[in-house]
């Protein structure tokens, strides 16, 4: 693609000695762990988005038909000619949905997929010429510097997916803060928000019949052997994901299928078998339960779309005079 004038890419992405570090520590702790920002290298995203048309996964079409339908009303709230940050891009598909209405005077993706993340905000940036797009490939979990944003700018942030669902409740309140910090005083945050349902539906979603969860799951041995030179066999680990009611999360887990062991950098792990290594949490909120973390952190809720089934939610949020 020839060069964009409206089209910035700001490289951040983490080095590989940080994804070593982070795994060396999680497989030596009890019980062991590897954080799911890892999933997303090229492979892992492409998978994502295939997870995201699988008949069981009900959120990506949800909050698309919800954005679809409520956008003039939720432009409306958010504001026009905003400085719009997106927090874990990915693909465009949401973002689409919103820009017409939204019409922002910027648009700053942040995403920790390379690939991913250029492929979608360029193509956003032709296809909006009017909009100045800055991307930036980041673990936005860690302390980076944002592009310059003008003071007057009026700032919203849009965090789709419910990606905040893969973080603790404890790091969520941090994450809030650091987004309301962002915006300003007045300023809105757009989050979707996944809601607690039946445990068959949550079930199926993260255990699809193609196998497509499965294979994202195991994807990040995959990684680890390419990026780390892991010594290890993938298909001595399986994929188990399951709903658990008492923490109202699901739950996704590597677990040996036979005794076997991964070595990196020296260090040998070894494992039993049935034993596991937890690679992603995803928490399910009911609507209340989302407004009450929200407002702990001095959010008002202005406004929340679900779906008539209630699988899914949307929640505009405005920073109050706590935060
Ligand atoms: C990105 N995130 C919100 C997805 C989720 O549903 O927690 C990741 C995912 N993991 C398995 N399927 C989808």
């Amino acid at each position: 693609m020839s060069a964009l004038p409206n089209f910035e890419l700001h490289d951040l992405k983490p080095a590989v000695a940080d994804f070593r570090r982070e795994v060396l520590a999680g497989l030596a702790a009890s019980p062991r762990r590897i954080a799911p920002k890892f999933f997303y290298d090229a492979a892992g995203s492409h998978l994502f988005d295939a997870i995201t048309r699988q008949p069981e996964y009900y959120p990506t079409r949800t909050e698309i038909g919800l954005l679809r339908a409520h956008g003039v009303e939720i432009a409306e709230r958010l504001g026009r000619q905003a400085a719009l940050i997106e927090l874990g891009s990915g693909s465009d598909i949401k973002i689409r949905c919103l820009l017409d209405a939204l019409r922002p005077a910027e648009y700053l993706p942040l995403d920790i997929s390379l690939d991913h993340l250029r492929d979608s905000a360029s193509g956003i940036a032709r296809d909006y010429p009017q909009v100045r797009v800055r991307a930036t490939c980041v673990d936005y979990t860690r302390e980076f510097p944002l592009p310059p944003i003008a003071p007057e700018a009026h700032r919203v942030v849009f965090y789709p997916g419910s990606s905040v669902g893969n973080f603790e409740p404890a790091d969520v309140r941090d994450l809030l803060r650091w987004v309301a910090g962002m915006v300003g005083p007045g300023g809105r945050l757009l989050i979707g928000v996944d809601l607690k349902k039946d445990l068959a539906r949550l079930n199926a979603a993260y255990n699809d019949a193609a196998g497509v969860t499965a294979a994202f799951n195991c994807n990040v041995l995959t990684r680890m052997a390419k990026e780390l030179d892991a010594q290890l066999n993938v298909e001595d680990f399986g994929h188990h994901a399951f709903y658990n009611e008492a923490l109202g999360r699901i739950e996704m887990h590597l677990r040996a299928q036979r005794a076997t062991c991964i070595e990196i950098a020296g260090q040998r792990f070894d494992f039993a078998e049935g034993e596991g290594i937890h690679t992603e949490n995803s928490y399910k909120y009911s609507e209340e339960e989302f407004g009450a973390l929200a407002a702990s952190v001095g959010f008002v809720t202005e406004q929340v779309w679900c779906d008539a089934e209630r699988l899914f939610s949307v929640h505009c949020l405005r920073v109050g005079a706590l935060s």
